[in-house]
């Protein structure tokens, strides 16, 4: 194995360490892509040598960072010091208060602030710099998400000899959406993602997209399926849709912790589940589902003091103005509804604002007679496919909104558009009445699906296109 080592680049460090009670203690960072990327660490075939070098944003100390990440298996935790007013308006601003609402077809939430712009350049330039400081010949880079679109083209003028890979995990968007950044923007992000040999997306319809971009800024790169010719070098752009470790949720099923909270939640909750677990986001349809479950509940007297929703929201960006108004609008919602149908031994929603260890996760989402998983967004969503690879029993029912890129996966689940307030109110009675076999026939087709395709699967699909892009650009050098 003559490979060098591989070099994670993502805005946070899977992990944070927090103080409690006098002790530290290690904590995952929330999020789809620390899930997924973080399953590299336990993976049979990994193609590098030595330890994963994690290099994000952290508020702990390389040193503190040291002592504990070792527990968490073999990574190297690399914090990059990002000064907080820099932070402040590439993060909160241009990350989270533009490229997000505008990725995710929110235009109208969209803030175009020229100092966003000069401080994401800023802190793109922090990575690089610290990523400089311990890049080898033979390493691999490997990027990850919308924080880091300058970042491939940085490291690319530093070490044009070094693979360098590039993975986008939300959307990207239709050529309509994108023209609305200035256009010296454009180009930086475009520039800067094409740095990168290998570009993975999601879901073709992205790939199209940010094909059809590249067309748009620069017609004179010629484009052959899924290659681009720079003029010097080759770029390959293709669909992986992510997954989740498949063996981790199933096992969960039977291990005693989980089945132990499994027993206490029926007991609690003695009639049917219907379950949800999301970022606070508002691309994640939170209110849409609450009215949608309000509208099941008027069109349908019989099932009330018969099911109960079960919401937990996991704490995100909650120093961003927007989110902190879903915030406030969700927990209006909420209480309106348990106030409108709440009776004294019936709760029509129970709502959680906090985040859940592995073991109540995974017995959530085993305990529940359906899922409800409706973003109005969503880049993949791994929550939606969590459920399924839980469901050892081949019970359940996943009801999942067509606007999320797992849905182009998923066919048996029952797919919904999630701003049509009466489809998911129908397909909340459809799944709760959905006989016994109907809902086996389905998730066993969705669970062999994931199986197969879990996220070994996605890092070997991966790695193995990265080798043998390198083999072709080797052959026309
Ligand atoms: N998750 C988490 N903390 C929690 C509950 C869930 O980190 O308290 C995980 C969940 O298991 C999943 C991820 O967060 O792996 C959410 O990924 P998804 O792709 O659905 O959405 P994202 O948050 O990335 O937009
Ligand atoms: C999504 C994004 C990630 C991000 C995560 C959590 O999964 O794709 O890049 O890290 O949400 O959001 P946060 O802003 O807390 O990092």
């Amino acid at each position: 194995n003559n490979k060098g080592k591989l070099i994670i680049a993502a805005y946070r460090l899977p992990f944070k360490i927090v103080y409690q009670n006098n002790h530290r203690e290690l904590f995952q960072n929330s999020g789809g892509l620390v899930s997924a990327v973080l399953s590299l660490s336990t993976q049979k075939n990994y193609p590098f040598s030595g330890n994963i070098s994690w290099v994000g944003h952290s508020e702990n100390t390389a040193l503190e960072l040291q002592e504990l990440t070792h527990e968490a298996g073999p990574i190297d935790a690399i914090p990059v010091t990002i000064p907080a007013e820099i932070n402040a308006l590439y993060y909160e601003g241009f990350c989270n208060d533009l490229i997000w609402p505008l990725f995710h077809y929110f235009p109208s939430e969209a803030n175009f602030d020229k100092t966003y712009f000069e401080a994401y350049q800023a802190a793109n330039q922090l990575f690089a710099d610290k990523i400089a400081e311990i890049t080898e010949p033979g390493d691999t880079i490997w990027i990850h998400d919308y924080q880091l679109m300058g970042l491939p083209a940085l490291l690319r003028e530093k070490f044009p000899g070094n693979t360098i890979a590039f993975f986008f995990h939300i959307p990207f968007p239709s050529f309509e959406i994108f023209r609305l950044l200035p256009v010296s923007w454009r180009k930086y992000l475009i520039d800067g993602i094409l740095g990168a040999d290998l570009i993975g997306f999601h879901t073709n319809d992205y790939v199209r997209y940010f094909l059809g971009t590249v067309q748009r800024l620069y017609p004179q790169y010629e484009q052959r399926l899924h290659y681009l010719n720079l003029g010097n070098r080759l770029v390959e752009i293709d669909a992986f849709p992510i997954s989740i470790d498949f063996n981790k949720f199933d096992d969960a099923y039977q291990q005693p912790e989980v089945v132990k909270i499994r027993t206490e939640i029926k007991q609690h909750i003695p009639h049917k589940i219907i379950f949800s677990v999301d970022r606070l986001d508002y691309s994640k349809g939170l209110l849409h589902r609450l009215i949608g479950y309000e509208l099941f509940l008027e069109n349908n007297p019989g099932w009330r003091g018969k099911v109960t929703f079960l919401m937990v929201v996991v704490p995100s960006r909650d120093t961003i103005g927007q989110y902190q108004q879903m915030k406030t609008e969700t927990d209006m919602l909420v209480g309106k509804i348990n106030a409108r149908f709440g009776e004294i031994n019936w709760q029509p929603v129970i709502y959680q604002y906090r985040s859940l260890p592995f073991e109540e996760l995974a017995a959530m989402y085993s305990a529940s007679d359906v899922a409800l998983i409706t973003p109005v967004r969503d880049g993949m969503n791994l929550v939606c496919k969590e459920y399924v690879a839980s469901r050892h029993d081949n019970r359940g029912v996943l009801i999942l909104s067509e606007m999320a890129g797992a849905a182009a996966e998923l066919s048996e689940a029952i797919l919904i558009n999630p701003t049509d307030n009466d489809d998911t109110a129908n397909a909340i009675q459809r799944a709760l009445e959905m006989h016994p076999d109907e809902q086996e026939g389905r998730m066993k087709a969705l669970r062999q699906r994931l199986r197969i395709y879990d996220i070994d699967t996605w890092t070997n699909d991966f790695f193995a296109q990265l080798s043998s892009l390198e083999t072709e650009q080797e052959r026309l050098k």
